[in-house]
């Protein structure tokens, strides 16, 4: 098949969150199954030219707004691989750093811009004479791609293609004025049915989840989640409408780059038959955050964006009562929410030694902490997927996650006594249940430290890679072009 991802985000390239090492791990499956994949992504200002960059000799030529608009095309491929990945270098789109916001918000112009993105990708295929069987498309941004093939270019060679959209996460909708209807040569028949719009505004991620051929997300619980009121996001109601085209294929992992045995941002490796480069992992993780060096205490880490649906603010909360109580250490890395980036650098100071926190971005950190700490905290009110509990259970490090969304179809609860489980998971979103559970993980460090073990052991021995995966994803493009065609 020829397969065309169109993604605002992709690993090593560009990352905001998991959508990009989504991006950057799938299409190396599918590759590796026999399939033409190509990715398109902005050049953004801030875009890693990781590997080499070449320009495209012409100019792409991109249908929107009022007067021609230009874009230079850069060719490389994802790392390890041979899926080319093209990214668009527009000034006035592009040029400034931040993928969605910037330093006074998320940017006023982002239909503007993700339009360019679609369009541009349809004009690049046209430009290389590369017609996709399928396209996937990734959250709001996209959204208007598939509105483009049935309306405008239906009845072109182009317009065949069938799309694939996959929700990564229901939250983030893209809302935006009606000029985008305009400026993306949408016919303005479209603003007139149910669609693309809500109360007068365009909603980018209801338009795609109207025009797609067939729509997937990133677990098979969130897939029912979002399909009710408490879940959908207002959007529920689409969902339900589209039920019938909608799947949920669990997100896998790079395995290959996550990798205790092999990660090279690690002072130490190790694999689950010899558990002793974690002790080195812990010790440079102690030191790295001013933390004692005790390998007696266990370790607690948070790797996160710093956003509500992370339930973030419950352990800013917890904060206090376990460092009280419980002889613990925490590190943190993440930012987001002003508020919460306040709350753990107070506690970085309240609690000097043992409780460390980074506020930033860092991958080669969060891949420390992922090795190094004896337990991951992730409290999500909501998840559709969630990678970093997947990346913690490679690593040995139980997570403790609230059972929401891909936590719940990830990580199984630790049951006392029998040879069972790979983490800890809690049901209330609750100060209570988290200091509940982190206080069952710390008595398990203590006094079953066999069980403990028999944690690591199974987390470790999990499948979690995307190869399974991928064969869905082949199946659901299957289905998308065979409905495709027989529309
Ligand atoms: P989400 O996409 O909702 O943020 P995921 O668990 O799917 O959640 O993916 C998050 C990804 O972003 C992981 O690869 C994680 O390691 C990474 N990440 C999150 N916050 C940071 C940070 N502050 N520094 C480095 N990596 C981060
Ligand atoms: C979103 C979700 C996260 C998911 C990721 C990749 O950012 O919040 O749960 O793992 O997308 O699909």
């Amino acid at each position: 098949l020829k397969i065309l991802f169109v993604t605002p985000e992709v690993e090593p390239f560009v990352k905001v969150g998991g959508l990009a090492d989504m991006v950057g791990a799938l299409p190396k499956d599918l590759a590796a199954l026999g399939h033409d994949v190509r990715v398109i992504c902005p050049a953004y200002g801030s875009v890693k030219r990781v590997g080499e960059w070449q320009a495209l000799p012409d100019p792409l030529g991109v249908d929107v707004g009022g007067a021609a608009q230009w874009a230079r095309t850069w060719q490389t491929v994802l790392p390890g691989s041979a899926v080319p990945a093209y990214f668009l270098e527009n000034h006035d789109h592009f040029a400034r750093p931040e993928v969605y916001t910037g330093p006074w918000g998320a940017h006023a112009d982002n239909d503007l811009r993700f339009a360019f993105l679609c369009r541009g990708a349809l004009a690049l295929c046209e430009q290389l004479g590369w017609h996709p069987d399928v396209i996937h498309c990734h959250d709001w941004t996209t959204g208007l791609l598939p509105v483009m093939l049935n309306s405008t270019l239906r009845d072109t060679p182009l317009g065949r293609a069938a799309t694939v959209f996959t929700i990564h996460n229901l939250e983030h909708q893209g809302w935006v004025p009606e000029r985008v209807v305009n400026f993306a040569r949408l016919p303005w028949s479209e603003m007139a049915r149910d669609g693309i719009t809500s109360n007068g505004m365009v909603n980018l991620m209801k338009a795609g989840l109207y025009h797609s051929t067939k729509l997937s997300t990133v677990s098979p619980t969130y897939a029912g989640e979002i399909k009710t009121p408490e879940g959908g996001f207002g959007l529920d109601g689409v969902l339900r409408y589209r039920a019938g085209d909608l799947v949920g294929i669990l997100n896998g992992i790079d395995d290959t780059s996550w990798d205790p045995a092999r990660d090279r941002f690690l002072p130490a490796h190790y694999s689950a038959a010899d558990l002793r480069g974690k002790a080195a992992c812990k010790a440079r993780l102690q030191e790295r955050f001013g933390l004692e060096v005790r390998p007696e205490l266990p370790v607690f880490g948070v790797v996160s964006r710093l956003a509500s649906q992370k339930g973030l603010d419950l352990l800013a909360d917890a904060m206090a009562g376990i460092m009280e109580k419980m002889a613990v250490q925490f590190v943190l890395l993440g930012n987001g929410d002003a508020r919460l980036e306040n709350d753990f650098n107070w506690a970085a100071g309240a609690y000097r030694g043992r409780f460390g926190a980074h506020i930033g971005f860092d991958g080669a950190l969060a891949r420390l902490i992922q090795a190094g700490s004896d337990f991951f905290v992730m409290p999500s009110r909501s998840e559709p997927c969630g990678l970093t509990q997947m990346y913690a259970m490679r690593y040995g490090t139980p997570p403790i996650v609230r059972a929401t969304g891909g936590l719940v179809d990830t990580v199984e609860n630790f049951n006392e006594g029998w040879p069972d489980g790979t983490g800890f998971v809690f049901r209330d979103a609750s100060v209570e249940a988290l200091t509940n559970t982190i206080g069952w993980a710390c008595a398990t460090w203590y006094d079953r430290r066999a069980e403990y073990a028999g944690l690591q052991q199974r987390g470790m021995a999990k499948d979690f890679s995307w190869r399974a995966s991928a064969g869905h994803y082949v199946q659901l493009y299957r289905w998308a072009i065979s409905a495709r065609l027989g529309s």
